[in-house]
């Protein structure tokens, strides 16, 4: 579950950050986009409301408003042409003010018409500048033109300093509610004033065009005819006088004199220079001044509200100079004109080469953060794998962790069980001896010096039952931690010496020479005296018990200065440990197969968890007949022990060892062993006990002696020897034996053929069905478990013993052969079967004998001659002959042979000998015998 969270964490992050560099790629672009239009908000948007664009003066002034705009990047002109319209730039004024433009220049039409809508737009908060033609009010932000009521006073001045003469001047009006030809006009009547030889002597209106002044003039021939100066408001209204005049033909003697002045092939300059025209005055535009002050008032700067443009008059004298400074200025113009579209070109191609560049970046860094993020969630996802490695492995680690664990606890509770298993075995044979005895004293059938051993014996295995009992016991308290060391400090010596004492007696019983060495004297040590008396007493008990008489028992106390602890030693020259035992002898569960030759496995574990309890150690080496020694060394001193473990007080004085002397001290059965070969004589049936238990041997001794004769052995090899050089009738066998158990010990019996025969009981504390069948399989004839009644066991025997005697009446009887007996998988019926078979093939054999059958069936003269006599209850010899003459007999009955023929047909060397024997079996003659016909043939 967690992997798969882990894993799902792992893909929403990867998820996340994909996400993350996708918003980080469109907010990118978006941020590039919005540069691009915070720079378009940056620019600031001018409205031009232009009267007309539809001619030069006009497409100048335009011009020269662009030239001035490429310096100002930030700035954009929309030009709306009205086209000499004042509803339309009404209209187009109020379009601006809608489109919320930041500037609005305006050259009105009409003062009046126009007046309304600009000052709508300078009070909706629009800065204006009103250009070349004014309003009728003070609404704007500011002016900016020529003085015209100056140029128009100029031109007065000029005219009357033409001649003194008096002159007729004819003049034509531009649009008359238009602000330059009111203007204009006014000055030229001022300039005029003070010249009495001046005088105005009709006017036109050209509409400043010069389609209108031309189509306004011929209403005006005679006074044109009479004038000596046309004073036209524009060069182009002018042009139209002089070609009205030239159609006339009277355009020589016409002075001609218009405004605007503006450079170019068509133009007034030209026309001065043609002298068409007398004169011209310069009319600047303003174009460029008015972006200036458009880009100054959005900057917030302060600007005059009236800013006028000079002007000069222009003729024949500077037109030259004027024109050559016109071309150099429109050259210049030009080449501003042509740096600036190079220039813009450059902008476009940095703008766009920097768009390129920004969305290259964009993409490298999309890229950049992808591959971050795809590196990191295959970072994360490796990590998340390794993760999930470790986890796998840490799961077969605990799974494998479990297994051994519950392996171990399969081991434990084994362990326990064959624990207890040996520990109810170990009951079994003290309770089988007592109950035995007990059954003897109820019964009364013992003597009293019988009742004595039986006493004795109950008491004896009494106490063996209260030691293993209180040895359970202490196994317990450890296990449940209860059992608390109370140390206090003790001379060892005295301690020891102490408990070697009580031993003494029973040493000097047994003539074992038990020696104490105590070399160091007194020795203080700090110990818990009811736990090390345990110790002692259980190994010197142990070596008693596996010492025979004769033997030697050392024990020594003393200090070892170096390691700064108490040394016992407890050695002894008795049987000794086999390797594997005395390897595992310290274990609590641990019991060597078929080897109980130190005790029942649990005292010395007992004892090496009390050697625990007090930090020490215990060690022994064992080798098989040579000896066991056991070592503990216990550390001096008290530090080793907690508070609580310390005996507040020294201890009472101990009492003695008695009741603990007597659980441990026990008489060793050699010391009331009763010879049976003294004791029973004359007994027709001999049994053999094999038991290491020397005890239930001697009970079983003593029990059984008074019907049998009995053999014993403590173990199997010793069984085996007196089994095959005596042939006991029956043997009797425990199946915990030294050397092989008794479940071999029988199989052995049972296949060897000097054995074969024998009953064998086996007689175990092992009570299984399993065990009972295993028994049974080896071949014994009857399985007894431990307790047993005495009685049973000796009905069992009698039996076994009576069936072996039937067999033998059977088969000393019938020697056909039987195939059933065969079968039977007795290994004493089989032996009978080979034997009469071999007998019926080979009973015709003169040459058959003793030696001859001794040597087919692998036995000695001795041994064939035990065994034939134990199954058919005669000799070898008197079996043959046995054989033979049934043999005979039969063939007397059913055959026509005559008797000498059937004598050399059964084996007989000469008719003599087998009539002599046939006699003395059927106690007639074979001829007698053949003519009784009523007899049936024997089997
Ligand atoms: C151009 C024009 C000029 C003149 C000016 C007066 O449209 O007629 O020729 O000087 O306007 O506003």
């Amino acid at each position: 579950m967690y992997t798969f969270a882990r894993l799902t964490t792992v893909y929403k992050h990867k998820q996340v950050k994909n996400r993350q560099v996708i918003i980080t790629f469109i907010a990118s672009i978006a941020l590039l986009l919005s540069c691009q239009k915070e720079k378009d908000k940056t620019h600031l948007l001018i409205g031009f409301s232009q009267c007309t664009n539809g001619d030069q003066w006009r497409h100048f002034m335009l011009n020269d408003m662009l030239r001035e705009l490429a310096y100002y990047p930030d700035l954009q002109l929309i030009m709306r042409d009205a086209h000499d319209s004042n509803e339309l730039q009404v209209r187009q004024i109020d379009s601006f003010i809608n489109e919320k433009i930041d500037l609005l220049i305006v050259s009105p039409n009409e003062s009046a018409p126009i007046t309304a809508a600009v000052e709508k737009a300078f009070k909706s908060g629009i800065p204006v500048i009103v250009t070349d033609r004014k309003i009728n009010s003070q609404f704007y932000s500011a002016y900016l033109g020529a003085d015209n009521r100056e140029i128009g006073k100029q031109v007065g001045n000029y005219i009357a300093h033409l001649s003194a003469a008096p002159e007729k001047v004819f003049e034509i009006w531009g649009l008359p509610g238009s602000s330059p030809a009111r203007e204009r006009h006014d000055g030229f009547v001022a300039g005029i004033a003070h010249s009495p030889n001046i005088t105005l002597n009709g006017m036109a209106f050209g509409a400043w065009s010069k389609e209108g002044a031309a189509s306004a003039l011929p209403d005006h021939e005679k006074e044109i005819r009479a004038a000596d100066i046309i004073f036209a408001h524009n060069d182009v209204m002018a042009l139209a006088a002089w070609e009205y005049c030239e159609k006339l033909g009277i355009s020589r003697q016409k002075k001609i004199i218009g405004v605007d002045g503006l450079p170019g092939q068509a133009a007034g300059l030209q026309w001065v220079s043609d002298s068409i025209l007398t004169a011209t005055m310069l009319y600047p535009t303003g174009g460029e001044e008015a972006i200036r002050l458009a880009a100054g008032i959005l900057s917030s700067q302060q600007v005059k509200k009236e800013n006028l443009l000079q002007s000069t008059v222009i003729d024949r004298r500077n037109v030259r100079v004027m024109q050559t400074q016109a071309a150099k200025i429109m050259n210049q113009q030009a080449s501003i004109e042509k740096q600036q579209k190079l220039l813009l070109e450059q902008q476009v191609l940095y703008r766009d080469q920097k768009n390129v560049s920004w969305f290259l970046l964009i993409i490298l860094i999309t890229a950049t953060l992808l591959g971050i993020s795809l590196w990191k969630a295959l970072f994360e996802r490796r990590k998340a794998f390794l993760q999930l490695e470790v986890q796998k492995e840490e799961i077969i680690q605990q799974r494998n962790q479990i297994i051994d664990v519950s392996q171990q606890a399969e081991e434990a509770n084994n362990a326990q069980l064959q624990f207890f298993t040996n520990i109810s075995h170990e009951f079994r044979t003290p309770l089988t001896l007592i109950l035995g005895a007990v059954e003897g004293l109820i019964t009364g059938t013992v003597n009293t010096r019988e009742a004595k051993f039986d006493a004795r014996l109950i008491r004896q295995n009494s106490l063996r039952l209260l030691r293993l009992i209180n040895q359970l016991m202490d196994f317990r308290k450890i296990e449940n931690g209860k059992m608390k060391v109370r140390a206090s400090e003790h001379n060892l010596t005295q301690f020891i010496n102490d408990i070697v004492k009580v031993f003494e007696k029973n040493a000097a019983k047994r003539n074992i020479d038990l020696h104490f060495f105590d070399r160091d004297g007194e020795i203080l040590l700090w110990f818990d005296e009811n736990m090390l008396d345990k110790v002692i007493f259980n190994l010197l008990s142990n070596a008693f018990s596996f010492t025979p008489g004769g033997g030697k028992i050392q024990v020594s106390v003393e200090s070892d200065a170096f390691t700064r602890q108490a040394i016992i030693r407890i050695g002894d020259n008795g049987k000794g440990m086999s390797k594997a035992y005395s390897e595992h002898a310290f274990e609590r569960f641990f019991q060597a197969e078929n080897d109980r030759s130190v005790g029942n496995g649990l005292g010395l574990a007992l004892s090496k968890e009390l050697v625990d309890l007090h930090h020490g150690e215990i060690m022994l080496w064992s080798e098989k007949n040579v000896g066991t020694r056991f070592e503990i060394r216990i550390p001096f001193g008290n530090q080793h022990f907690t508070t609580d473990q310390i005996a507040p007080e020294k201890a009472a004085e101990r009492a003695g060892y008695d009741e603990v002397s007597a659980i441990y001290t026990e008489d060793t059965p050699d010391t009331f062993l009763i010879s049976p070969e003294k004791t029973l004589e004359n007994k027709k049936n001999t049994l053999l006990i094999v038991d290491d238990n020397a005890e239930l041997r001697e009970f079983l001794c003593r029990k059984l002696s008074v019907i049998y004769t009995i053999k014993e052995a403590a173990d199997s090899i010793e069984g085996l020897k007196i089994a095959f050089e005596t042939g006991p009738d029956l043997i009797i066998t425990d199946i915990n034996m030294p050397g092989n158990n008794g479940l071999q010990f029988t199989k052995i019996i049972k296949s060897d053929i000097r054995t074969t025969h024998i009953p064998v009981i086996i007689l175990t504390a092992k009570t299984t069905m399993e065990q009972k069948i295993e028994g049974i399989r080896s071949g014994a004839d009857a399985y007894m478990t431990k307790p047993f009644h005495f009685e049973f066991l000796n009905e069992v025997i009698k039996n076994l013993l009576n069936g072996r005697a039937i067999l033998r009446e059977r088969f000393s009887s019938n020697f056909a052969s039987d195939k059933r007996l065969a079968e039977t998988g007795d290994p004493g019926r089989q032996f009978a079967v080979q034997f009469t078979r071999f007998m019926e093939d080979n009973f015709a054999n003169q040459d058959l004998s003793v030696e001859h059958l001794g040597q087919h069936f692998g036995l000695s003269r001795v041994q064939l001659y035990r065994k034939v006599k134990k199954l058919f209850g005669e000799s070898v010899n008197d079996y043959i002959q046995h054989v033979r003459l049934k043999k005979g007999a039969r063939m007397l009955l059913e055959t026509d042979f005559n008797v000498s023929e059937i004598a050399y047909q059964t084996g007989y060397s000469s008719p003599g000998y087998f009539a002599t024997a046939f006699r003395g079996r059927y106690h007639c003659t074979p001829g007698e015998y053949r003519e009784q016909p009523q007899k049936a043939p024997e089997d």
